[in-house]
C-alpha cells in the first residue's frame, strides 16, 4: 500500500540553470496589459505572462521552474528536473508494480493568443513498448496540460487519463502532483486559518528518532531548536476532501505564498469526507485526486482489461502571491483564501480548451428535498437538514465512498432539506445521500440522466432510516466519525504543538493508540447504560493492549444495560455504525463472554488504516444485528464487544454510534 520511493526517470540527466528574469515584487496592475509569451527551445517550454514565468520539460510536461516576484526558481533548484513539480500514479499489473510519471512524448500548443496559453503533453500508450523498458507505462494514453492566463498570478494544470478498448488489466493506488518547493525560502505552511505553523526539514527528520512506522519522527535534534521534542508525520497534515480547497506554503524572505487551489472535488475519489495528504515536510505540496490513505484495498481503482475509462483530473489552480517585507505574512494567507473563492464560484472554468471538460452550459443540474422518515422518532416527517447529497456512479446505497473511476458532485443541503446540485457532467447517476443524526445510506430508486442543460426536479424523497423498533438506549451520535467519545491528550513525549490547545483537532496527535493501555491498565472498558457518559467513558478507538515488545492482545468492550422485562419470542435489534476498521473482526456476544461462536461476528474486515494514521473516521459501516430474546434477560445485561485480531497496534475499530432497539410495535 505504501508506494515506492521516487526515483525519477532519468531521461534528462542535464540541470540546466534556469534563465534569471527580473520582476517587481507586487502584482501590479500593468501587468494585464503584459501579452504571454510562449517560447519553445529544443528541451523546454517557457511560458511568461510578465507576472510568472513556467519552465516546462520538453516533450515530458513536468514543471522544472516557476520564477515569480524576484524569486529565480521557486521549486527545488537542487533536486533533479524531473523531481520538482510532477504527477505520479501509483499502479500495478500482471507480472509489474511501480509508478508511471505520465511522462509526455509530444508536446503541442493548443492555444496561444494574447489572453491564454495553453500547452498540452502527450503519452499514446503502445502495446508493443509499454512493458518493454524497466519502468513500465500504464496502459492508458495521456493528455497533461498548463493554462496560464493573462493577468493572472499563477497557472492551471490538469490531466487527461484514456483507457481504450485492448489495453491490459491494471490496478491504480493513487494518482496525484507533488511540488517541492525551494527548501531554504519555504518554512511555513497553512492548511487552514487554525493548522498553520513553522515547518521542520527533511533533515530533522533524518536526525530524528523514527517512532512506531516511518511517518512518524521524534525531532530529537532539530535545525530550529522550537521544535526539539515534537512528532513529525505527514498525515497529521491530512484533511477531509469537502475541506481541502486550498492549501500551501510561505516563504518569509522575500514574503512569497504558493498554494495549491483545488475548486472542485468532483474529479476526487470517493466522496466528500474521503481524508488525503496535503502539505508536509520536504517542503512538498500535493494536489491528491486518489489514494488508499483512509479507506484501504477498497478504494482500488481496478481495470478489467480492455476495460475503457477516461477521466479529467483537475484542473486545480497553483496560486502564486507576495507582500513586501514590512506587511504581515498572514496577508498572504488571507489572500489565497480570497483566491480560493473566486476560483470556485468560476466553477466549472470556461478556458480549458479540452473537450473533455465540460463548459457550465454543458452541464445539468438537480435539486429537490430531504426529509426522513423514523416512525419511532416521530409520526411526521423531518427535514434532511444539514444532509450531504450527492450523486456518483449507479450503485447501492453508501457505494460512493469507494468509488474512484467516475466523477462525484456533493453538496449540503439547509436547514429544511433543501438542495442544489450544480454543474453535473453529462452521464448517468445515482442520488445519495446521509445525514447527521441519522444512521445509514439513502439512494434514490431511479438512475439520474445528465444530457447538457439538464435541470431536474426531483421533488420530495424520503429517507426511512432502518429501524425496527423504539431506542432502548444509544451510545454517541451519528456522525460517521469518533470525535464526540473521548480523545485522550498524547503522550507528553510525543506532541504536535499544532494541535496542543485544539480540542477539535487532538485526535491528530501521535500514539494516541497506546493511551488505553494506560487508561485501563488491568480491566477493559465497560460501559454502563445510564451512568456513563460517552464523551468521557468512550475511548474514541477499541485498539489491542501491548503485552511485550511487539506483541498485543484484544481487548473485549462491554456495555451493561437493564432490561425490565423481556417481550418472549420477539426480536431485538442491535445497531452497530463503524467510524473506522482495520483488519479487525468484532465479534459480539451477550450475557457469555466465554461462548465459543460468537452471537455475531463481523469476520476480518477493513484496511482503512486511520487509527495509525491519526485520523478520526475511515471508512463507514453499519451492522446489524438481531438479538432474538432468548439472549436476553429481566434486570442486567451485558454485550460484549471482543476485537479478536491483535497482531499490530494499529489493527482495530472505531465506533460511531450503537443502538439497541425494542421489539416492533404493531400500532
Ligand atoms: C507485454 O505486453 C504484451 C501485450 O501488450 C503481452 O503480450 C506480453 O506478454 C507482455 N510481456 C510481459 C513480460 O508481461
Ligand atoms: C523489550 O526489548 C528491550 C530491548 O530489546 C528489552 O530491554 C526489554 O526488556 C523488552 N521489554 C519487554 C516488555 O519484553
Ligand atoms: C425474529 O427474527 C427471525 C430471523 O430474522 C425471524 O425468523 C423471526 O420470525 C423473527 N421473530 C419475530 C417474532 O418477529
Ligand atoms: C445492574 O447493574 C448496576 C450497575 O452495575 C447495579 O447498580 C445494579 O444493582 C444491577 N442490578 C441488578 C438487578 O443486578
Amino acid at each position: 500500500m505504501v508506494p515506492p520511493p521516487l526515483t525519477p526517470p532519468s531521461l534528462r540527466q542535464k540541470i540546466r540553470p534556469l534563465p534569471t528574469i527580473a520582476l517587481p515584487p507586487l502584482l501590479l496592475p500593468s501587468f494585464c496589459n503584459y501579452f504571454i509569451t510562449i517560447t519553445i527551445v529544443i528541451f523546454e517550454v517557457v511560458i511568461d505572462n510578465g507576472i510568472l514565468q513556467l519552465t516546462i520539460a520538453n516533450p515530458e510536461g513536468y514543471l522544472i521552474g516557476v520564477s515569480y516576484s524576484g524569486v529565480h526558481n521557486v521549486l527545488e533548484n537542487r533536486n533533479h528536473e524531473s523531481n520538482r513539480g510532477y504527477w505520479d500514479v501509483v499502479w500495478d499489473t500482471k507480472g509489474y508494480s511501480g509508478t508511471d510519471w505520465l511522462l509526455g512524448s509530444k508536446f503541442n500548443v493548443i492555444v496561444e493568443n494574447e489572453d491564454q496559453v495553453e500547452v498540452s503533453f502527450t503519452y499514446e500508450w503502445d502495446s508493443t513498448t509499454w512493458n518493454k523498458s524497466e519502468v513500465w507505462r500504464i496502459p492508458a494514453n495521456v493528455d497533461r496540460r498548463y493554462i496560464v492566463l493573462r493577468g493572472s498570478s499563477g497557472f492551471y494544470a490538469y490531466a487527461i487519463l484514456d483507457r481504450e478498448e485492448g489495453m491490459p488489466a491494471a490496478n491504480i493506488f493513487q494518482i496525484r502532483t507533488v511540488y517541492k518547493l525551494d527548501q531554504s525560502r519555504f518554512h511555513y505552511m497553512a492548511i487552514s486559518d487554525d493548522r498553520q505553523r513553522i515547518m521542520p526539514m527533511p533533515e530533522d527528520r533524518e536526525n530524528g528518532l523514527p517512532l512506531a512506522f516511518k511517518e512518524a519522527v521524534l525531532l530529537t535534534n532539530p535545525t530550529n531548536p522550537d521544535l526539539r521534542g515534537e512528532v513529525d508525520d505527514k498525515y497529521q497534515y491530512s484533511c477531509e476532501d469537502k475541506d481541502n480547497k486550498v492549501h500551501g506554503w510561505i516563504s518569509f524572505d522575500p514574503q512569497v505564498g504558493f498554494w495549491i487551489i483545488t475548486p472542485s472535488n468532483e474529479f476526487r475519489s470517493a466522496g466528500p469526507v474521503k481524508q488525503d495528504l496535503t502539505t508536509h515536510v520536504g517542503p512538498t505540496s500535493l494536489a491528491m485526486f486518489h489514494s488508499a490513505h483512509y479507506a484501504g484495498y477498497d478504494v482500488t481503482m481496478s481495470f478489467q482489461e480492455g476495460e475503457p475509462w477516461k477521466k479529467v483530473f483537475g484542473p486545480y489552480y497553483v496560486h502564486l502571491n507576495s507582500v513586501s517585507l514590512d506587511r504581515d505574512f498572514h496577508e498572504l494567507w488571507d489572500d489565497a483564501k480570497h483566491q480560493m473563492t473566486q476560483e470556485t464560484r468560476s466553477w466549472p472554468y470556461e478556458f480549458p480548451s479540452s473537450k473533455d471538460f465540460p463548459k457550465s452550459v454543458e452541464r445539468g443540474f438537480v435539486f429537490g428535498r430531504l426529509l426522513i422518515h423514523e416512525r419511532y422518532k416521530m409520526r411526521t416527517m423531518m427535514a434532511g437538514s444539514y444532509a450531504w447529497i450527492g450523486l456518483a456512479a449507479p450503485g447501492e446505497a453508501g457505494s460512493w465512498q469507494t468509488e474512484t473511476k467516475g466523477y462525484q458532485f456533493w453538496t449540503r443541503a439547509d436547514r429544511n432539506g433543501g438542495f442544489i446540485i450544480k454543474g453535473i457532467r453529462e452521464g448517468v447517476y445515482n442520488l445519495f445521500a446521509w445525514v447527521p443524526g441519522f444512521i445509514g445510506d439513502y439512494v434514490y430508486v431511479e438512475d439520474i440522466r445528465i444530457v447538457p442543460g439538464s435541470v431536474i426536479q426531483l421533488g420530495d424523497l424520503v429517507y426511512e432510516p432502518l429501524r425496527n423498533g423504539p431506542t432502548f438506549w444509544q451510545i454517541g451520535f451519528p456522525d460517521r466519525t469518533a470525535l464526540e467519545f473521548y480523545v485522550p491528550q498524547p503522550n507528553s513525549l510525543f506532541v504536535n504543538k499544532l494541535y496542543t490547545d485544539s480540542d477539535h483537532n487532538k485526535f491528530r496527535q501521535y500514539g494516541l493508540w497506546e493511551r488505553y493501555a494506560e487508561l485501563y491498565p488491568d480491566n477493559d472498558l465497560i460501559y454502563t447504560v445510564g451512568e456513563s457518559d460517552f464523551h468521557t467513558d468512550w475511548f474514541f478507538a477499541q485498539v489491542t493492549r501491548r503485552t511485550g515488545n511487539n506483541t498485543f492482545k484484544p481487548t473485549t468492550w462491554q456495555i451493561i444495560f437493564a432490561l425490565q422485562d423481556v417481550i418472549p419470542s420477539s426480536n431485538y435489534t442491535l445497531r452497530i455504525a463503524l467510524a473506522s476498521t482495520t483488519r479487525a473482526e468484532l465479534q459480539v456476544r451477550f450475557n457469555d463472554p466465554e461462548v465459543s461462536i460468537p452471537h455475531f461476528t463481523t469476520m476480518v474486515m477493513g484496511t482503512d488504516n486511520a487509527i495509525a494514521r491519526h485520523g478520526i473516521h475511515g471508512l463507514y459501516r453499519l451492522l446489524n444485528v438481531d438479538v432474538p430474546s432468548e439472549w436476553l434477560r429481566a434486570g442486567n445485561n451485558t454485550i460484549y464487544l471482543k476485537q479478536a485480531k491483535h497482531e499490530s497496534p494499529f489493527f482495530g475499530v472505531m465506533y460511531d454510534y450503537i443502538r439497541f432497539e425494542g421489539p416492533p410495535r404493531t400500532t
